[in-house]
């Protein structure tokens, strides 16, 4: 493997090329901001001077291919030599080469069967390994990544619309997932209820995908994913409230020990994360907040310089009148509720990832609290 900055010496070098650049949100608007990935294939196309398969994987309002095409063809000393084909990604943060290594499919969105033909030898063995291939038309090869990101959306937001039907009526989310679970129909993979969804993926593809669609004429066809960003955005307010609920109505000068800061365990991606957003919410409402995160302390210390931040769980939690568990790190789920309960100045927890058995914490002597569980 070699690494390089030089445009033309990967375009003299690749046969095929895959580009993999970001499309975060644009400033101001839901849109995506294509910036990053109209500079790389249109840089790339000025350098290709043979037949050659040039690959997107970024994530991208459908169409985008189409209008690349055109670009490409004109910027290029071959122009129509060079063909275009889209290969969305689906892997997670923290299982990298695994999902890439054993994706759950492959989908090529291809015009020619020499397209076809020269994806399926890139990936040849992770096809002699089983992986399914579903060929498409460029367009729907763009869609089927926002779908699939919108349908894991939707699916934790429906869980945790139903966290807060559970909070008005003394019924528990967490066994009504487990029960949903049980139906292979429904499924219990991405039904865990809690403080829902954050990251550099999820919320913001949900949001471009609807202002596309409203380019289209279509965004009835995908309204409800405001409700589903509403229903995510609605469980930071909530785990808020119960911090303060739990420390008697009133923040100013609470004492909150902040338990994760990354958008999900096993990353140090702060991205969106609902972890950062409800501690700078405490903060801003007068508590004195303390975060602690195995992996994502230098990321939120640079983007949050406004927090205070200690050196392990238990060194934020000394004094503390609350303790708010907010990504659920496996080391977070071992904490002994007995020797934490030691060191905190009132034993309070809010679980707001479902990490902890309540009845062990309780046993502990701690008030426990969680979205949507009695
Ligand atoms: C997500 C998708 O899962 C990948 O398939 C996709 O390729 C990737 O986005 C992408 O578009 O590049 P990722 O952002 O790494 O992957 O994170 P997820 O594992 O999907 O988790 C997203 C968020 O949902 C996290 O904040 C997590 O805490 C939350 N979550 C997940 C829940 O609140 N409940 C669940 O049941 C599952």
């Amino acid at each position: 493997m070699r690494f390089t900055t030089s445009y033309a010496e990967a375009a003299e070098f690749g046969d095929v090329h895959f580009i993999c650049v970001g499309t975060p949100q644009q400033a101001g608007s839901d849109a995506a901001d294509l910036t990053y990935v109209d500079a790389a294939f249109t840089t790339l196309a000025r350098h290709l001077r043979r037949r050659t398969l040039v690959v997107g994987k970024s994530t991208v309002p459908v169409g985008t291919a189409a209008r690349l095409i055109r670009q490409v063809h004109e910027l290029s000393p071959v122009g129509a030599q060079v063909e275009l084909a889209w290969n969305p990604e689906f892997l997670r943060e923290g299982f990298a080469v695994d999902d890439t290594m054993n994706p759950d499919r492959l989908v090529f969105g291809v015009q020619t069967a020499w397209a076809e033909e020269r994806l399926r030898a890139a990936y040849a063995p992770v096809i002699a390994a089983g992986a399914p291939v579903k060929v498409t038309d460029l367009q729907t090869a763009e869609l089927v990544k926002v779908a699939a990101n919108s349908f894991l959306a939707t699916k934790i937001s429906y869980i945790n619309a139903m966290a807060e039907i559970c909070e008005a009526t003394g019924a528990d989310v967490h066994d009504l997932a487990e029960a949903l679970a049980y139906d292979d129909r429904i499924g219990g993979r991405f039904l865990k209820p809690g403080l829902g969804f954050g990251g550099g993926c999820l919320p913001k593809d949900i949001r471009a995908f609807t202002h596309r669609a409203g380019e289209l004429g279509v965004g009835q066809a995908v309204a409800f994913l405001r409700e589903v960003d509403g229903i995510n955005q609605r469980r930071r307010a909530r785990t808020v409230d119960l911090v303060r609920e739990l420390a008697g109505g009133d923040l100013v000068g609470v004492k909150v020990a902040a338990l994760g800061a990354a958008f999900k365990p096993n990353s140090d991606d702060i991205r969106d994360a609902p972890a950062l957003d409800v501690a700078t919410t405490l903060q801003k409402a007068g508590a004195i907040v303390t975060v602690f995160d195995p992996a994502a302390m230098d990321n939120a210390r640079r983007t949050y310089p406004q927090l205070s931040y200690g050196e392990s769980a238990f060194d934020v939690a000394r004094g503390a009148d609350v303790v708010v568990l907010l990504t659920e790190w496996a080391e977070f789920r071992q904490i002994d509720p007995g020797a934490m309960g030691e060191i905190v100045a009132q034993r309070r927890i809010v679980d707001g990832r479902h990490a902890l058995d309540p009845a062990e914490w309780r046993a502990a002597g701690w008030e426990y609290r969680a979205l949507g569980r009695p």
